[in-house]
C-alpha cells in the first residue's frame, strides 16, 4: 500500500487528538491527502468542507495549505468542531457550520473549491442536486473534489446475495466513478478533470471500517471512488 507522508507526519504530531476524534468512515486523514493530490490549493482560498463530520479534514487543510475552510456539517455538533479548532489553534481560519446540503447559507460562486470527505453521496445522487445547489457554490475556474465509498462498476444482476444481509438502504448511494462522472458532465456547469477508484481502495477503507461487509463482497465491487472537476 502507498505511503501516506504529509497524513502520516500530521497523524504521529496529533495522534492522541485523532484517537479521541474517531472518524465516521474509512481513513478521512488518507482520503484527504490523496484527494489534495488531485486538486491545486493555494494560501488563503476560501474552501468548503462539505459533510466534514468531526472537522478533521477542515484542520489538516487550514493546517497544511493555510487555506480558510467553512467545515459544514449535519450530524455532529458545530460547538463540538468549534471546540476541536480551538485546541488545534486553527479557530481563526475554520469556521464550523451547521447546515443541510440543500439549505446552505452561501453565496453563489463563494468558495475557490469544494471538497467532499465520505459525504457526497448522502445527498449528491439526485440528479437536480448538483446543478440547483453545490454546482452554484464555487466560483468560474474554482474546484470541485470528491472522495468516498462507491462500487468499481455497476450492479448489473442486483445486489450480490453475499451482501445482502450487510447491506443498508442507503448503500444504494454507492456508484461507480464512471456513474459520478457521466452525472457531472453532462449538466456543463463543469470538466471533470479526473475519476476513478483509488489503489488500494478496498483495503483502505477496510482500515477504519465496515470489515464485515467489505468480507461479504466477494466479487470485489467495493471500493473508493475519487472525482475532481473544474468549474466553467
Ligand atoms: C460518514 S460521515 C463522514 C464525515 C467526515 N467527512 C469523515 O470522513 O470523517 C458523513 C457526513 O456527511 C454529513 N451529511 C450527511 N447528509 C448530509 C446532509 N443532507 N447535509 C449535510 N451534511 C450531511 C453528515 O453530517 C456526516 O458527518
Amino acid at each position: 500500500m502507498r505511503n501516506f507522508e504529509r497524513c502520516e507526519k500530521y497523524y504521529n504530531t496529533y495522534r492522541k487528538f485523532f484517537e479521541e476524534n474517531k472518524m465516521l468512515g474509512p481513513n478521512a486523514m488518507f482520503l484527504i491527502e490523496i484527494l489534495c493530490e488531485k486538486i491545486d490549493l493555494k494560501p488563503g482560498m476560501r474552501i468548503l468542507d462539505m459533510g466534514c463530520g468531526a472537522g478533521l479534514t477542515s484542520i489538516f487543510l487550514a493546517k497544511e495549505f493555510g487555506v480558510t475552510v467553512f467545515a459544514n456539517d449535519l450530524w455532529i455538533k458545530p460547538t463540538d468542531n468549534y471546540k476541536r479548532f480551538i485546541e488545534m489553534g486553527v479557530e481563526d481560519k475554520v469556521f464550523p457550520i451547521h447546515a443541510e446540503a440543500h439549505n446552505l447559507p452561501y453565496a453563489n460562486g463563494f468558495f475557490d473549491a469544494a471538497i467532499s470527505i465520505d459525504s457526497y453521496h448522502y445527498y449528491g445522487t439526485d440528479e437536480t442536486y448538483f446543478p440547483c445547489y453545490y454546482g452554484k457554490l464555487v466560483k468560474q475556474g474554482g474546484q470541485f473534489g470528491v472522495i468516498g465509498p462507491g462500487l468499481t462498476r455497476e450492479f448489473s444482476h442486483g445486489l450480490p446475495e453475499t451482501m445482502k444481509s450487510h447491506w443498508d438502504a442507503d448503500m444504494y448511494t454507492f456508484h461507480s466513478a464512471k456513474w459520478w462522472h457521466d452525472m457531472w458532465q453532462k449538466t456543463g456547469l463543469v470538466d471533470v478533470t479526473y475519476f476513478g477508484d483509488v489503489p488500494d481502495g478496498k483495503a483502505l477503507w477496510r482500515l477504519t471500517a465496515d470489515d464485515e461487509l467489505l468480507d461479504a463482497d466477494t466479487e470485489d465491487y467495493l471500493t473508493l471512488i475519487l472525482m475532481t472537476a473544474v468549474k466553467k
